[in-house]
């Protein structure tokens, strides 16, 4: 039988403005004061405290639905989402403090809305447990946060389409083993992380799509007798749907483990051109300049300056792929259905969570602000042969096959290495004594503008090629 709500009746063990944290919610129980060192141990509210907002937001829903179901009084509902927005504001503007002693943020609240309210505030747990409202509050914080995630990726997004359309036509060696292979474009080798990115915002989107399921109601493992409106409440806190089983919507952090899992693969992502930025801002390699606000000193070496943010975006990653293992690791033995293990997931996905927030403005600040110095790339692109690709593919279009080909330019690369010059730089006659089939149109046909120009098949760096593919980028996300 569903319970519904009775007229109040006064409960003469509770006192009004009883110090907030000086007693368990759940002493009755207990004979004995916890262990100073078991408390310390125990709590959480040193680093769950910073879901006080989502705490606040999901027992107000929480009340609002058990007075429209007859569960608790309408006067009680408006104490009770009264006395939270008191506590949120008294937390936002400072004269709140968190209670270091108290188990968790929830418990906080909770104590401080009953010593500000009375037996109001110790009617809002009713058809609750803490499982299902920390699975709740997580997940609101999650979204949220995410959405901050999100709009940063897509900054980053649209600071890489800039940089692309501003060098369609900066010829770069394209690399294989680090050793310059084909003539590509800077646009061309930028877009490659602009299809990375893609894919990190999608399985971004993929990974809250799951996220936004609402599993209050679920209680402590086995749902409540009590007839709670659960799609209400998903209604009432912008959740697009509820979870479908109560053990799994008190112990599934599927959700954590997906974001943590989607930032990881981002973050290697921003690794790699950390990597190439560090390279590439080098004096070996001088394809870019940092800009002075993107770039730190040396204590000792004065003349230095060097990539921090890019450094330091290389070795965050390893943090964040920390966090992976520490909450696919916590999750990976325990029974359903809660178990005060899964306490052990915050630190690790707010630590992902922070890192990423911390990462996303210095990283495309240091993007947005870079030099690229075409000339240094032109440079390096006509040094190592890259043209010889194109060399063999010239004597193919003359009737040789390619193998045969492959060989010609094989060796007219030797006889270059030992000359020290470039394919460029030999005569036709010098040319002539590999195949007879070259001809004076050979020099167009290897220039590194045409090497570019003429790749433009779909996903290849001629400039119309690659420009197209910038456009279709920035429609993805409406940019
Ligand atoms: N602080 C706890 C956590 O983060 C809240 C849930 C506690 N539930 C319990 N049955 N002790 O997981």
């Amino acid at each position: 039988m569903t319970p519904q709500y009775k007229p109040e009746t006064t409960d003469s063990t509770s006192v009004k403005n009883e110090p907030a944290q000086s007693a368990k919610l759940w002493a009755g129980r207990f004979s004995k004061e916890t262990n100073a060192a078991v408390n310390a141990y125990n709590s959480s509210i040193a680093f769950d405290a910073r879901m006080y907002k989502q705490d606040i937001r999901g027992s107000s829903a929480h009340a609002r639905m058990l007075a429209a179901q007859g569960i608790i009084s309408l006067e009680d509902a408006k104490l009770i989402v009264d006395g939270l927005n008191s506590i949120l504001q008294d937390i936002e503007n400072g004269k709140l403090s968190f209670d270091p002693l108290a188990e968790d943020i929830h418990m906080f609240i909770e104590a401080e809305l009953t010593a500000r309210i009375g037996d109001a505030g110790k009617r809002l747990h009713t058809g609750r447990s803490r499982n299902d409202q920390v699975a709740l509050d997580l997940r609101m914080y999650l979204l949220d946060t995410v959405s901050i995630i999100r709009s940063g990726m897509v900054e980053l997004y649209s600071v890489l389409l800039d940089i692309c359309r501003e060098n369609l036509e900066t010829i770069m060696p394209g690399y294989t083993h680090l050793q310059r292979a084909q003539p590509i474009t800077m646009a061309h080798h930028l877009m490659a992380y602009v299809e990375m990115l893609a894919r990190d915002i999608d399985r971004l989107d993929d990974c809250s799509r799951r996220m936004n399921t609402m599993p209050l109601g679920s209680g402590a493992l086995a749902g409540t007798t009590y007839d709670l409106d659960r799609h209400a409440v998903a209604a009432d806190l912008g959740f697009s749907g509820i979870t479908m089983n109560s053990l799994d919507g008190v112990s599934d952090r599927d959700y954590a483990i997906e974001l943590t899992s989607m930032l990881a693969i981002f973050m290697m992502h921003l690794s790699r051109l950390s990597e190439e930025i560090i390279l590439w801002s080098s004096q070996e390699f001088a394809f870019v300049d940092l800009d002075d606000a993107y770039s730190t000193g040396s204590s000792i070496m004065p003349q230095k300056k060097n990539p921090d943010i890019a450094e330091l975006t290389r070795g965050k990653t390893g943090r964040v792929y920390g966090s992976l293992i520490t909450l696919l690791t916590v999750m990976k033995g325990i029974p359903l259905a809660y178990n005060k293990d899964m306490q052990e997931d915050k630190e690790a996905i707010f630590d992902a969570v922070d890192t990423v927030l911390m990462c996303l403005p210095a990283f495309t600040g240091m993007l947005s602000t870079m030099k690229i110095k075409k000339d240094r790339c032109r440079q390096a692109a006509a040094g190592g042969f890259t043209n010889a690709t194109d060399l063999a593919d010239y004597l193919v279009k003359k009737g040789l096959p390619f193998r045969s080909a492959h060989e010609v330019s094989g060796r007219m690369v030797r006889y270059c290495v030992e000359k020290s010059c470039s394919l460029d730089d030999l005569s036709l006659e010098e040319m002539l004594t590999f195949s007879g089939l070259i001809e004076q149109d050979i020099f167009e046909a290897i220039s590194l503008d045409t090497c570019v120009r003429q790749r433009r098949i779909v996903g290849a760096p001629a400039p119309e090629t690659v420009a197209a593919a910038i456009e279709a980028a920035a429609a993805r996300f409406a940019i």
